[in-house]
């Protein structure tokens, strides 16, 4: 299988975007499970916008090569591995040295990292589900606390979420991940109401259908699923980091606990 498609996120250029005036420039952004897919798409993307960028992840080559990549575009980027599915204290030091690597502390973080295992509740194991909790709602759960004391000792700072339409709906072979989408979305509505008097934004943005490694191999049923959709294809990573940049910009100022959803319309139209 192959895992690092460099064509899923075309990466931008740096110095001019779209003949607009970089958004994020000054801020430092930790974004999970950004060696591959949505992950490296918006780390590429919020660092032509001006953002340091730590990329993380557990593949070291990939993260290396993503990190490397947006660096030979001109941005700025480095790669802290980690495993998300470790204890609260190991995720609280991963915290601290991705901190201490990028130099400065975070006040952009994408929680975007997840995992999906493709399968009914009766054949779900239990490794399964012990590793979907531990990476969809724990390990967002333990980094946001441990990485928002510095955004609003600093009175400003982004958190985003990266949800799922399938938070929305009922669906017979993801029922965990989606039930697992769903309690990151209310952990984001939550945190919107509790850190943003602190002047830290909380927002989720809800992809549909997109073309990742994470659906590797389910090209016809993708095909399917979107073809009948408003947009008429399924999404692209750059697509969802796209709005993820918007989100964690200040034109996005009056944005709090909102979701996104950048779905091609799939969540509003289905059942049309
Ligand atoms: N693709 C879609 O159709 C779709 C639709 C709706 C929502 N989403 C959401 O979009 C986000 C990104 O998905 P994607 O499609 O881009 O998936 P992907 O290409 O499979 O990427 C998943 C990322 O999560 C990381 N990850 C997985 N397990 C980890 C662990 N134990 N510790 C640390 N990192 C871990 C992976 O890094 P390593 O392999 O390096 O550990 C990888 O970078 C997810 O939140 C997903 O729920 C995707």
């Amino acid at each position: 299988m192959t895992r690092h498609r460099s064509h899923w996120y075309p990466a931008p250029k740096l110095v001019c975007l779209d003949g607009m005036t970089q958004t994020l420039t000054g801020r430092t952004a930790l974004v999970t499970g950004s060696t591959s897919g949505i992950g490296a798409a918006t780390a590429h993307r919020l660092a032509a916008e001006g953002a340091r960028v730590v990329v993380t992840g557990r593949d070291v080559a990939r993260g290396d090569a993503v990190a490397k990549e947006i660096r030979d575009n001109g941005g700025d980027a480095l790669f802290v591995a980690s495993d998300l599915t470790a204890a609260p204290d190991v995720l609280r030091e991963f915290a601290k040295e991705a901190t201490d690597a990028a130099g400065s502390p975070i006040d952009l973080l994408v929680h975007n990292a997840a995992v999906c295992p493709a399968v009914d509740t009766l054949a779900l194991s239990d490794a399964d589900l012990e590793q979907t909790l531990a990476v969809n709602i724990r390990a967002p759960h333990v980094l946001t606390a441990a990485l928002a004391p510095a955004m609003t000792k600093q009175g400003q700072g982004v958190i985003i979420v990266v949800g799922s339409w399938m938070a929305e709906v009922g669906h017979p072979f993801v029922g965990l991940y989606s039930a697992s989408k769903a309690a990151e979305a209310q952990l984001a509505r939550s945190w919107a109401a509790e850190f943003g008097p602190r002047g830290v934004r909380v927002n989720i943005v809800a992809p549909g259908a997109t073309r990742t490694p994470i659906n590797d191999g389910s090209d016809d049923v993708i095909r399917r699923m979107t073809e009948n959709l408003p947009a008429g294809r399924a999404g692209l990573p750059a697509d969802i980091a796209a709005a993820i940049a918007w989100l964690a910009s200040d034109q996005a100022a009056y944005v709090h606990g909102a979701t996104i959803a950048v779905d091609g319309g799939i969540t509003t139209t289905r059942a049309a």
